[in-house]
């Protein structure tokens, strides 16, 4: 295992460690922890490995901005060209707020509401992923009492091992998600003869953290024999959307390039003939997940005879990942040398639960004081955090060459209850 995997612009310097140009350590002392910290130079290179081979075709990179929904973040991607995928109105108006473009923009998600249709109508998406009939039967509804027309894909669930964690596995036929794919005929067919609907695409999103090509080109053959059957029957499709889902270097994963999975799904749509059609990606982590880090400061050493709790001022609230999907990110200090012993330490927050911790059986030299960073932590890190413990959400900070910019200001605590209200009398 590197001590520094899968992080592009991440380095240690005689400063300690640093993220482009920026010393980190210093960086926490000045902005306070816990605090996430994004290279640019990183999310651009990461969104360049998707564009080189997609240069000369029709194409859009839909950035799934669950990922993070950081405003500033939007903003970066949306000046690079990119579209989005969101799963919310409250998404969509992140969009707007950060200038994305509505017409680039992809509406997926299992469970819309009438309210959020109509906004995404009245706002012009380019379009509805949609995932069952009766959602069908509901848009169709909604774009006709506005008088719209309202452009869908369905979401093909195409039963393919994506062979990841069960949380984040989604084209399995158990999984909640998309149409399956033995009924997707049907269900064209009944969105081509309903009124305010106008079929423009196909997509499918088999999973998240996927290291191998092999499901995306078997999810991709499923996608193709229903668009060729489609138009045998007349109903066009315009666009095909794979989806997002690569996977991450955490630790020792190795998975594939985006450039080499794009030019291998690329390779086998020429083969079958369907290479003149717009082709639409929907990566979040692989755009994100390496290009930030958690920074955190270590409160107390706790050292004991069977376990030594490292516990920092970092937690479950901030950072779920661990505690959710047992999931490993690694985690190094950011100070240029310590004079501490290196030992093992449960890594943990100060949250009240034993769930709560961020990194198990970790050789670490560390002391009080000392500032931690907790890697790949770009991706499903600050846009799942919660305020549990009435703990106010970390700052961000956007990293350029050495320049550092606050993108999100440490939340309040007065904000936290700003919208409560106490009994009357
Ligand atoms: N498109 C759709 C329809 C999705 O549901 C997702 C992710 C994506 C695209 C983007 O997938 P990505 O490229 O980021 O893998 N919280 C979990 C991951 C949940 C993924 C949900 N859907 C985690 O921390 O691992």
């Amino acid at each position: 295992m590197s001590a520094l995997p899968g992080a592009p612009q991440l380095a240690r310097r005689a400063a300690g460690l640093c993220l482009e140009a920026v010393p980190l350590e210093a960086l926490a002392r000045v902005h306070g922890t816990p605090l996430y910290v994004y290279s640019r130079g990183a999310m651009l290179q990461a969104l360049a490995a998707y564009q080189q081979p997609l240069a000369d075709r029709r194409h859009l990179i839909c950035y799934a901005m669950k990922a993070n929904s950081t405003l500033a973040v939007l903003q970066l991607f949306a000046r690079a060209g990119c579209g989005f995928d969101i799963v919310s109105a409250g998404e969509l108006e992140r969009v707007l707020a950060a200038g994305g473009d509505p017409a680039k923009t992809v509406f997926s998600g299992v469970g819309k509401q009438r309210a959020e249709m109509r906004r995404a109508l009245e706002v012009g998406v380019k379009c509805f992923n949609v995932e069952s009939e009766s959602e069908l039967r509901t848009l169709s509804a909604v774009a006709t009492e506005m008088g719209r027309s309202a452009p869908v894909s369905l979401r093909i669930n195409p039963d393919v091992d994506a062979r990841t964690h069960p949380y984040i596995s989604t084209g399995l036929k158990d999984n909640k998600f998309g149409i399956a794919h033995g009924h997707a005929l049907q269900a064209y067919r009944e969105a081509a003869g309903l009124p305010g609907l106008e079929v423009v695409g196909i997509d499918c999103h088999i999973g998240s953290q996927i290291t191998e090509i092999g499901p995306y080109l078997d999810a991709l053959d499923r996608l193709l024999d229903l668009v060729e059957a489609l138009e045998v029957e007349g109903i066009a499709i315009r666009h095909l959307d794979v989806g997002g889902g690569l996977g991450i270097t955490y630790t020792d994963e190795q998975p594939p390039a985006a450039g080499d999975l794009v030019a291998r799904l690329l390779e086998r749509i020429d083969a079958r003939g369907h290479g003149a059609r717009e082709l639409l990606f929907e990566p979040g982590r692989s755009l994100v997940g390496n290009a930030g880090v958690l920074l955190t400061q270590v409160l107390v050493c706790k050292t004991g005879a069977d376990k030594n709790f490292c516990i920092v001022d970092a937690a479950m609230n901030d950072l779920v990942r661990p505690a959710m999907y047992g999931a490993y990110m690694a985690i190094v200090p950011c100070g240029a040398q310590s004079s501490a012993p290196a030992r093992l330490w449960d890594v943990v927050g100060p949250v009240c639960e034993s769930g709560d911790w961020l990194g198990r059986a970790r050789e670490l030299a560390v002391q009080e004081g000392d500032v931690l960073a907790v890697l790949s932590a770009g991706a499903y890190a600050m846009s799942m955090a919660s305020n549990y413990n009435s703990r106010p959400r970390a700052a961000e900070v956007l990293v350029d060459g050495s320049e550092a910019v606050v993108i999100r200001e440490r939340e309040t605590t007065m904000a936290l209850f700003a919208h409560e209200r106490l009994l009357p009398g």
